[in-house]
């Protein structure tokens, strides 16, 4: 019988261009406030690096240097990679051996530093996660796969572009009040709509940010709960998914058949449904991956996304809030920390601990995580339920 296994701390860099840190130094930032809180290098078993893409910084084998760099040189410890699922991935690691019964505590970091090359190189080194011979050669970069999907889904339902712009107006309207934001300023409807195309019919505002960062939580089994917290966070319910390697193979392109497949994973293991959910971290690394999240999980009918934005249902005191956080729009998406960070958020918001009220959910019982590999090939998502 598998045990269960809950989130007892987290710990969160600041987002954002970070020349002024290396891989190590924003892990060591994203532990501190948990060891600040007690758990200290001796209280923790094992340890699970998300980092996606060595080649952005050069230094491989991560999960040695971090562990040596943390103090925990002699506790086990690997990596994951996943894309831009790395960090559920690794949670999703880290779950199954403690459920297991291996090990009682483990730390799970998640870290990315992408701005020690140029744009052009990290979308570069991004687009090889698509097919190397069929894809990449022809130049099918990330905001080019999501632009696909984004065409499809225009004409498909006849979505205006404003849409979109408004799930980018949401998104910085919460990440200007997010400390740890990278971009953490307002946005208007005109701005977002009108700004510089970057591969058509996405924008600028409809792009999430090439950042730096780090997020960390500790996931403890429930025998050892007690010792850590009086506020643990429960996992509930994870399901994980997996599409087609080329988009051109999938039967459509105006949803993630990984994501409902994962969708519906979680909400059996959970025993919940979509109506249960008090908040969602969703994958926004584009605006139009916000919309499709909504309809992927069962917040809305296919091509009836929109109504959820244009009621601002998705906003902290909507029917279903998503990224009160500011999401990879506006915090940022340094891709092996982005699903640690989300699961971070959704401790803080059941905590009540959101840095302001205006951004604070009320009452959140059950929280969810949706994370989205490449364009889809794999996703995870985590159903969270407050234990206090
Ligand atoms: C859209 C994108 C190409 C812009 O990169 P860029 O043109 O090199 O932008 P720069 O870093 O030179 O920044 C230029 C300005 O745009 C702003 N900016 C950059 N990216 C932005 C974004 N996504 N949204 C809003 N503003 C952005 C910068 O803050 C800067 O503003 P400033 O001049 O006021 O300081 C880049 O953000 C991108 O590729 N995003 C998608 C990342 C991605 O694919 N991730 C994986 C998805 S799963």
């Amino acid at each position: 019988m598998a045990r269960r296994v809950a989130v007892v701390a987290g710990g969160h860099s600041k987002f954002g261009k970070r020349l002024d840190a290396t891989v190590r130094e924003l892990c060591a930032e994203a532990y501190k406030p948990i060891y600040d809180e007690g758990i200290t290098q001796d209280r923790i078993d094992a340890t699970v690096l998300s980092y996606a893409a060595s080649q952005f910084t050069g230094q491989g084998a991560g999960s040695a240097l971090i562990a040596d760099y943390l103090g925990l040189q002699n506790k086990p410890h690997l990596r994951v990679e996943s894309a831009c699922a790395t960090g559920t991935a690794s949670l999703r690691a880290a779950y199954g051996m403690i459920a297991s019964g291996l090990y009682d505590v483990m730390l799970v970091l998640g870290v990315e530093q992408m701005n020690r090359v140029s744009s052009a190189t990290a979308t570069e080194y991004m687009a090889r996660a698509g097919d190397m011979r069929w894809e990449y050669p022809f130049g099918i970069s990330f905001p080019a796969f999501y632009a696909l999907m984004a065409s499809r889904y225009i004409s498909e339902y006849n979505l205006p572009h404003e849409v979109l712009s408004m799930i980018s107006v949401k998104s910085h309207h919460y990440g200007a009040q997010n400390p740890k934001a990278h971009l953490p300023k307002e946005v208007s409807l005109e701005e977002a709509h009108n700004a510089v195309p970057i591969c058509r019919p996405l924008n600028l505002y409809d792009c999430s940010l090439i950042t730096d960062g780090a997020a960390a939580v500790v996931l403890v089994a429930e025998e050892r709960v007690k010792e850590f917290t009086d506020r643990p966070m429960w996992i509930k319910g994870i399901g994980a998914g997996a599409s087609q390697m080329m988009i051109q193979d999938r039967p459509s392109l105006t949803s993630i058949p990984g994501a409902k497949q994962a969708a519906k994973a979680a909400y059996e293991m959970a025993g919940l449904k979509p109506n249960d959910i008090n908040m969602a971290e969703v994958h926004d690394c584009f605006s139009i991956a916000e919309l499709i999240a909504y309809e992927d999980l069962g917040f809305a009918e296919p091509g009836k996304g929109r109504e959820i934005v244009e009621n601002k249902e998705n906003y902290h005191d909507g029917r279903i809030p998503v990224n009160c956080d500011g999401g990879l729009k506006s915090k940022g998406h340094p891709l092996g920390a982005t699903g640690i960070s989300m699961t971070y958020e959704i401790l803080k918001q059941m905590r009540g601990e959101a840095d302001k009220p205006s951004r604070q959910i009320k009452d959140v019982q059950y929280g969810l995580v949706h994370n989205v590999g490449q364009s889809g090939q794999f996703v995870n998502i985590f159903i969270y339920e407050r234990g206090f």
